[in-house]
């Protein structure tokens, strides 16, 4: 074996891409506004987007979509789904969701009172608006580490527990239904949270009777970090350590387009069965009945598959390794990066990387345009354009100005990641040439994924 853990899998179908010139690429950035959102996929050749629904599911997953009992009512597949989520999580209760927001809308509504506070290890897009639509604050309490963007800390995704508990002093804990704990923490460039740090949450929540609800989008990730890094950790499986990470929250919310290894799919889970009963009457006016959420019977047989190959340690050292690669060769080249490299992307430093545009320029943005131009590696802005706007109408301008390249699960090759690199070497190495860009559309919310571009000439 090289430097690092090759495929634990071998190819049985390909799907082809069609290669493009970069004129072809100039001429599709522009019609796309220079958004990246807004370019057509057969337009992409590396497609670095998002690595949510984007995983190539397993032969046995395959064969799991023909297995699919669509009834309206009581599908086997529920009860398979609903066994691998209490047997892997740990949780007493689960319902079933088309995907995480689905399962964030549920949560938000039945737990957030007008005028709550909801803590949390940074914010994520979906999560923040669903907090926000039913009348809570969202307060960031990430360790500052977690905003900087090189820091020699193994778990920048922390929560500050003097933040936590300062908030608690400030607002009164009637005032916090839950804290939100992203494990690994997305916005901050894919930082896992420490078990001890996991403990800690816990102990201070019960103490002040505050619920603790993960973010479990990318649990399995985080796992591999503790078993990594954490002392204590190195002897125990990836499910040992998911089962503990987990038996310190009252319940999650799940995309299971991430680390459930499936294309669609999500679910609420949680020990308190008056907060289920209360999340079954909402979830059929959102979803559909308890035992489907919005999935067709096939696809909760995918992602009970799923569930279980995820909590794999050759699959999740590959997964979360191959980003290692990528992060390193970057690092190594001198691109400047968000350090440690965390466990679902590589962030590129998109400040640090322009020195010579300002955040209205809107360098992440004007980046990733750049890349996809350069070799057809679609990315993503988390930057200021992400941030949207303050209340008083004016930027928000978050800290970290980042350009997300997201590496699907199963999907992509280390001879793929090595393009990637050299493209986005070759731009670091011509930087002075890539110009800002400004607004020529917005939307009101969520504005990333549809607003339009024009260079600053
Ligand atoms: N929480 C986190 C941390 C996420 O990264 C996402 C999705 C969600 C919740 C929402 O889940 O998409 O299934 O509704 N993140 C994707 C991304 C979209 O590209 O980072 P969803």
């Amino acid at each position: 074996m090289g430097n690092y853990p090759a495929e634990p899998f071998k190819i049985k179908a390909v799907e082809n891409i069609e290669m493009t010139t970069k004129e072809d690429r100039k001429e599709a950035i522009k019609e796309a506004g220079y958004n990246t959102f807004l370019l057509d996929s057969d337009d992409v050749y590396i497609d670095l987007l998002t690595d949510s629904g984007t995983s190539a599911m397993s032969d046995e997953q395959w064969a799991s979509l023909m297995i699919g009992d669509e009834a309206y009512a009581g599908s086997n597949n529920w009860y398979k789904l609903e066994e691998a989520v209490k047997e892997v999580y740990g949780f007493d209760y689960v319902v079933p969701t088309h995907q995480g927001r689905g399962a964030e809308n549920l949560l938000s509504q039945i737990m957030i009172e007008e005028g709550d506070y909801i803590p949390g290890n940074m914010y994520f897009t979906t999560t923040k608006a669903h907090q926000e639509l039913n009348g809570g604050t969202f307060v960031d309490v990430i360790i500052d580490e977690g905003h900087q963007s090189v820091a020699d800390h193994p778990f920048k995704g922390n929560v500050d527990l003097e933040k936590y508990k300062d908030l608690i002093d400030e607002v009164g804990a009637d005032k916090i239904p839950y804290i939100c704990v992203a494990v690994t923490v997305n916005m901050a460039g894919g930082q896992p949270v420490s078990m001890d740090n996991l403990r800690k949450v816990k102990e201070i929540s019960e103490r002040n009777s505050i619920k603790v609800m993960y973010d479990a989008t990318r649990c399995v990730e985080n796992a591999y970090f503790i078993k990594k890094n954490e002392e204590g950790y190195q002897d125990k499986s990836i499910a040992e350590i998911l089962k503990e990470m987990m038996s310190y929250a009252d319940g999650c919310t799940m995309s299971g387009k991430k680390d459930c290894l499936v294309n669609i799919g999500g679910f609420l889970a949680m020990d308190e069965e008056d907060l289920y009963q209360e999340a079954t009457q909402l979830v059929v006016v959102y979803e559909g009945m308890p035992t489907y959420g919005g999935l067709a019977g096939r696809d909760m047989e995918a992602m009970a598959t799923g569930i279980y190959e995820s909590v794999n340690y050759e699959y999740i050292e590959h997964r979360v390794e191959q980003v290692q690669y990528l992060g390193n060769k970057l690092d190594e080249a001198g691109v400047p990066i968000i350090k440690p490299i965390g466990g679902h992307a590589v962030f590129i430093d998109a400040k640090e990387f322009l020195p010579h545009l300002s955040q209205d320029e809107l360098p992440a943005q004007a980046l990733a345009a750049a890349i996809y131009v350069d070799s057809g590696v679609r990315s993503m802005e988390r930057g200021v354009v992400s941030a949207g706007r303050d209340e008083d109408g004016s930027h928000h301008y978050p800290k970290l100005e980042t350009v997300r390249l997201t590496i699907p699960r199963r999907v992509y090759t280390y001879a793929h990641m090595d393009v990637v690199a050299d493209s986005v070497i070759n731009l670091y190495e011509n930087r002075k040439n890539i110009k800002g860009l400004k607004f020529v559309y917005e939307p009101p919310v969520l504005r990333f994924f549809t607003s339009r571009f024009e260079p600053i000439e």
